[in-house]
């Protein structure tokens, strides 16, 4: 976990043609929604994101997802609809990660998780993050395009194993603002 203050960036509100979103860091108190939003997911959109059709998430999976470096959820009262994560791996590139669940996708969700987490990422002074993901996933890579309004123009490449690996570049840290209590060098 960093301890950047990210009280600038979060909470957000997305409203969706179903009514207002809130985007947030995921807490503890989330474990129980986060599995029941798998439970409703297709056996589709959770491959797409772990490649993987395990139908329930293992509790160690489920410990993990709320203690990467950042976790953020999309709620609709006390249920959670989405997630994304920023993920480190020791000296790997940061990982993005998003999923939305199917009922809710197709509205803005995806799109809202991945700038916030973009934000939080530009926030920590990285270049840039990575995402995996399967070939055919068109509108995955199609939200990633789209990213900043297209003007971040992410490169893919296909990894040995067969997966995508989109790597987004961020903002040129010299013209960045400088994030709060943060001292020029
Ligand atoms: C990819 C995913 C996160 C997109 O979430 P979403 O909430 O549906 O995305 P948005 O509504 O914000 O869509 C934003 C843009 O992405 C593109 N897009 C998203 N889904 C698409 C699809 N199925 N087909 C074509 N384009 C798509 C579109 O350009 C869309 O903009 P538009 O709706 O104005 O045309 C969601 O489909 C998902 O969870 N998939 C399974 C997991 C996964 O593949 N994660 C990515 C790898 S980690």
């Amino acid at each position: 976990m960093r301890d950047a203050d990210l009280g600038t960036l979060l909470p957000r509100t997305v409203t969706t043609p179903r009514g207002d979103i809130l985007v947030r860091q995921a807490v503890q108190a989330d474990a129980d929604a986060v599995m029941r939003m798998h439970h409703r997911c297709s056996t589709e959109t959770v491959f797409r994101r772990y490649f993987t059709v395990v139908p329930a998430l293992s509790p160690v999976v489920q410990g993990r997802l709320m203690s990467t470096s950042l976790s953020l959820v999309a709620t609709v009262g006390h249920e959670v609809v989405g997630m994304a994560h920023l993920v480190e791996d020791g000296p790997a590139p940061v990982e993005m990660a998003v999923l939305v669940e199917d009922f809710w996708q197709r509205m803005g969700l995806g799109r809202a998780l991945a700038e916030a987490a973009l934000d939080v990422a530009e926030l920590w002074g990285l270049d840039l993050v990575v995402v995996h993901s399967l070939p055919s996933s068109g509108g995955a890579h199609a939200l990633l395009r789209s990213l900043r309004s297209g003007a971040l123009h992410p490169s893919f490449r296909t990894d040995a194993d067969g997966f995508v690996e989109t790597t987004i570049p961020l903002a040129d840290a010299r013209f960045r603002q400088p994030a709060p209590g943060s001292v020029a060098s």
